[in-house]
Formats: structure tokens, sequence, C-alpha cells
């Protein structure tokens, strides 16, 4: 476990009321000790020291939904798309999330290890330093059971720490396409008691010809009863009532939400269920982008996250899903940078994150840049020099 501290900090975003110029911010043990005024900050006696030259530090980023864990490419898909097919034309064609599949159930756990440590290196890099990682490429048991075995690996190998969420019921398999409803029973009867302790949520892809309302709430209700809380894929290509679900159940969040109206808001907010925005897909598929502005003004716990997965949104950064949400979606910068962090954070549990204060897990990012403002600004310039893991550095760029 590690101190540090950081000194001549420009611009210190902690998450835990204003934003503090002239800061400093102390680590013992890999937990922040203090952040605040420099004229406020204890004595530096030794601890390694970072010297921020007036750059802007923040809370590092807490990836609230992807789905890193995969084999195969269709890139091939993305052409198609810009030639005028429609995702779902492809899908009911034998192509997207079944195309993954067919190379998932393919890929040895060493191969899905590789691929996916590669991404999450990116992701490092990048600032993120706490993720969610969902399986759904298997659709079988076993392959299901390998991708949340990955997951799992990743948070062991590498320095982020990881929450897992079965997502069996991401698309009805080929072998059990005339009869979904079988499928739904084989998740509900064998897959959920399976994985429940590899799997700390269970999601369902809520959706016009994948699984209705009534599927998924049954498999929600079985994995609520094992103690795997629900996260929704909701509203993403029509309006189905996902996000109603995960309001009547409580779930942890809602998730995409692009679909979403100002009376499902109200219902999300109410129940206290998350919601889970992710710009890089309606962006990668030129498609409109739901208002976050309206979930923040509902009273939405309000995340951003990457959706990494090869086919709606192959995004490994927060940088431009940040830049996303404030550009096309109507947050402010300050609501983007929180949603991006603490949002995460509360949206998988993780109440130490997302927060730079007395306490907070030292997940921090020195920037290349004087205020954070400079995230969604230069969305495409890499400006996390520095990304701080528990009080270690784990990435640096010179
Ligand atoms: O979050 N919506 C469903 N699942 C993914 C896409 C999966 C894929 O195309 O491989 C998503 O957009
Ligand atoms: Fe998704």
């Amino acid at each position: 476990m590690s101190d540090l501290f950081l000194t001549e900090i420009g611009e210190l975003t902690t998450n835990d009321g204003e934003v503090v110029t002239n800061a400093v911010v102390v680590v013992d043990d890999g937990g922040v000790s203090f952040a605040g005024p420099s004229a406020d900050a204890p004595e530096h006696r030794g601890r390694p020291l970072i010297d921020c030259e007036k750059r802007a530090v923040i809370p590092g980023f807490v990836d609230a939904h992807t789905h890193l864990v995969f084999a195969g490419d269709r890139s091939d898909e993305f052409r198609r798309r810009l030639a005028g097919e429609s995702y779902s034309e492809i899908g009911a064609a034998g192509g997207g999330i079944l195309a993954t599949v067919a190379a998932t159930r393919d890929a040895t756990a060493e191969d899905l290890f590789e691929l996916a440590a590669g991404r999450v290196r990116r992701m490092i890099s990048g600032g993120t330093t706490s993720l969610e990682i969902k399986s759904g490429y298997g659709l079988d048991l076993e392959t299901e059971l390998r991708m949340l075995e990955v997951a799992r690996r990743i948070g062991e190998e590498l320095p982020v720490d990881v929450k897992t969420t079965f997502l069996g019921a991401h698309s009805v398999p080929p072998e059990h396409k005339k009869d979904p409803d079988g499928y739904v029973d084989l998740v509900i009867e064998e897959m959920l008691p399976a994985v429940s302790g590899l799997a700390d949520y269970c999601d369902v892809f809520v959706e016009e010809g994948v699984f209705t309302v009534e599927q998924a709430r049954r498999i929600f209700e079985a994995g609520a009863a094992i103690g795997m809380p629900a996260r929704v894929h909701a509203e993403q290509l029509s309006h189905l009532g996902g996000a109603g679900l995960a309001a009547e159940l409580g779930a942890a969040s809602a998730d995409h939400l692009d679909h979403v109206t100002p009376e499902d808001a109200t219902a999300l907010s109410e129940a206290g269920v998350s919601a889970v925005l992710v710009p890089g897909a309606a962006y990668t598929l030129g498609s409109p982008q739901p208002s976050g502005a309206m979930l923040w003004d509902a009273g939405c716990t309000v995340a951003v996250a990457t959706d990494c997965n090869p086919g709606t949104s192959y995004m490994e950064t927060m940088s431009l899903v940040i830049s996303l949400a404030v550009v096309q979606m109507g947050l402010t910068v300050e609501q983007a940078i929180w949603a991006a962090t603490r949002g995460g954070a509360l949206s998988l549990g993780f109440d130490d994150k997302g927060t730079i204060r007395q306490g907070s897990s030292a997940d921090l990012l020195v920037l290349d840049a004087p205020t954070a403002a400079h995230i969604p600004y230069r969305p495409a310039s890499d400006l996390v020099a520095t990304t701080i893991k528990a009080g270690s550095i784990v990435s640096e760029i010179r």
C-alpha cells in the first residue's frame, strides 16, 4: 500500500462540495488522508512527492457499463452500417451479437483474457480505475462461466476494481431460436445458480425482438432471490418498458435509455435507480441521444460509461464519452465529470470511490491541463497524464 503527497494542484475536483484551487492531496496506505487547500495541508514527512505543477486532479473514472470480454472482429459491420444497413437488420441476418457469440465460444480463456486485458490497459492509461464487466457473448453455461472468470481475473491481475454482471439474456442463442421461453427457463434454472458466485449483478437486454418485459421480470426476480441485483439494458432501440421495470424492481441501474420518457425519469429517480448513459452507442449508430439533463433534473443518479463492445460502441476511454455527454446529452461539464466518477461508483456500490476526501480510495488522475473542463473540451487529446490506483502510479504519459 502506498503513500503519496500531491502538491501544487491547480484545480482539485473532490466531488465533495466546492472545487479547490491551489490544493494538496495526501495519501497514506492507499487511501486519501487529506484533500484540501495547501494552507491547511499536513507536513510532507517523507512521503513520495508528486509536483502537479498547477495541473488539475480529479477522481479516477468509474466505467459502470462494459462488454469488454469478447473475441472476433466486427469492423465489417461498421462499414455495412455506414453504407445504409441498420444494426437490427445486420443482427437479424446472423451478424451482430450472435457473430461475437460464435467467436467467443471458440476462444480459450487465455485468448479472452489477453484480448480483454489489452482493452483494460488502454482504459487504465485513459484514466479508468474501476469498472463493470458483463458476460453475454456465450449464451451457454460453459462460455458464460468462462467470460465471468476472465472478468474476475482482470480485477485480480490488473490495477482496477471490477464488478461483474451476468448477461445470459443478451440474445436468444441460435439453438433456442424456436423456443425463447425455453431459453429463459434455462437462464433461470441452470445458469443463474451456476454463476451466482462469479457475478455481482444480473442484466437482461429488454428490447423488441430480444427479451420482453415479462421474460426479464422472471429473470430479475430469480437473480434477486440469489443476491444478484438488476442492471437493465432498457429503452435502447425502442421504448418497451425496461425503465419502468427497473423502477418497479428497485434495480441497481437502468442503462442506455435512448428512448426514456419524462415519466420513466421520475420513476427511476423515485425508486433510487441509477441512470447509466452510454453516449458512445448512439454516436456510433448515428442515432439521437437521450437527454442527460432531463434525467439529472428529475433527480436521478446519473452515470456515464463506455458500453465498450464490438458492435455499438467500441470505446475504451472515458474522455470522449464525457465530451459526448456534454455536447450531445446536455449535461454540464461538472455534471458529466461527476457522472463519470462518483455517479459510476454509486451505481456499482463502490462507496469509497469517485470522491477525493479523507477516507476515499486514492484513485486519482493528474491531467495534463489546468482544469477538468479540458477533458470534454479537448476529447481527442489523451489528457490523463498520470493514473493513480489505491495510491500507486499505474500509468504515466510523459
Ligand atoms: O450495449 N444492447 C445490447 N448490447 C450491446 C451491443 C452488443 C453488440 O452489438 O455486440 C450494447 O449496445
Ligand atoms: Fe450495453
